[in-house]
């Protein structure tokens, strides 16, 4: 189907395939720019590259979802910033080339699950579904930070969207069965399977993040604020023994230091409880992420925060959080083995009744 989607728009065949899967953070928000520990696990959703390499210098690109497929062009050597979907794809070829990867021009067509907007890392799915696809096609030697690398750079510095380096780690690691325990730190790393007595849901709130940036950038500018005032270099640095200081900082910087200091103190709870199959404890951490994510750091919406309270309400799930950087986007619940589907649809109907919103269940994939 997309073989012949690439015939269609560039002739030819397409040489190789990269893909790379969306992520849902179990928990660990707001922490990655802060040094911190995240949790995150794959979803089926993915974003997948059909490529050719063309033996000149072009590139030529088209999204099955975007700009109805039209093909975009451009020239290696000569990336810029559009204010368009390909300065994803320009960002990665420019810091790939910048970095002293050798590849030529190619012919890519594009087509993902990931929904944009819902908190799911779609675009660390093109950033890294991109570079495995040349990393195929070029012969290129690259293991997964520098990957991640290369795809964060893309973000922050092309893009012009600051972020952590959570999403790209998980885009090139994580897998559904198992939840990636990353240090972003030194970005060390542990597979942890997910609990046997618990599955996930995972539900887009249809509140779109789109216009969330500058509100990102804040919250990172409070933290950089915060550690000044503490003489840390990272949020990191202060342990949950010495949340004291943290409390005589000025409003907000208080509170959204203890944000980042409890929330990164929840996360090696949270592997402990999955560990132990303990669902009750781990349930209580996704509530109490949620709630920290919504009085402390301030990125929760009302619309969110209802769909959070109506998973709650249901007797099958142990907990619920707003998932990835907020103002919108996903929640994720831990839910009893075999209730998932059950449970999805009664969260999503009661929540679209009283909000008004379109939600859509993202897992179980239907
Ligand atoms: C976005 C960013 C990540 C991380 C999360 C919040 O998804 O891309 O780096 O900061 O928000 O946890």
């Amino acid at each position: 189907m997309s073989d012949e989607r690439f015939h269609d728009l560039f002739g030819g065949e397409p040489s190789v395939r990269g893909s790379a899967a969306g992520r849902v953070n179990l928990i660990g928000e707001h922490t990655d720019y802060n040094g911190g520990f995240v949790l995150p696990t794959a979803i089926p959703q993915r974003t997948s590259v059909w490529l050719a390499p063309r033996g000149d210098r072009a590139v030529r690109i088209a999204s099955a979802e975007i700009d109805q497929g039209a093909v975009r062009a451009y020239t290696l050597g000569s990336e810029r910033r559009e204010g368009n979907w390909t300065d994803y794809v320009q960002g990665v070829t420019r810091f790939l080339a910048e970095e002293g990867h050798r590849f030529g021009g190619f012919d890519a067509f594009i087509a993902s699950t990931v929904p944009i907007g819902s908190g799911l890392s779609s675009s660390a799915a093109l950033e890294v579904s991109i570079l495995n696809a040349l990393i195929a096609a070029f012969g290129l030697a690259l293991d997964p930070p520098t990957i991640a690398r290369i795809g964060r750079r893309a973000e922050n510095e092309h893009v012009g969207a600051r972020t952590g380096v959570m999403d790209q780690m998980a885009a090139c690691l994580a897998d559904a069965g198992t939840a990636l325990f990353l240090d972003t730190r030194d970005l060390s790393y542990e597979r942890v399977p997910l609990p046997p007595g618990a599955e996930l849901v995972v539900i887009n709130s249809g509140v779109s993040h789109d216009h969330s940036q500058g509100d990102y950038n804040a919250r990172w500018a409070e933290c950089e604020a915060a550690c000044q005032l503490l003489g840390v270099a990272e949020l990191r640095d202060i342990a949950i023994e010495d949340l004291a200081h943290v409390e005589a900082l000025p409003e907000p910087l208080n509170r959204r230091a203890r944000h980042v200091v409890t929330e990164n103190d929840r996360v090696p709870r949270a592997v402990a409880a999955m560990k132990a199959n303990d669902l009750a404890a781990l349930g209580s951490l996704f509530d109490a992420s949620h709630a920290s994510m919504r009085d402390d750091y301030v990125v929760s919406v009302p619309a969110v925060d209802l769909l959070v309270d109506i998973a709650r309400a249901d007797a099958d799930v142990f907990g619920a959080r707003l998932t990835g950087g907020g103002f919108g986007g996903s929640i994720v619940a831990l839910v009893r083995r075999g209730a998932a589907k059950a449970v999805a649809e009664r969260v999503t109907r009661a929540y679209a009744s009283r909000s008004g919103l379109t939600p859509t269940i993202l897992v179980p994939p239907r």
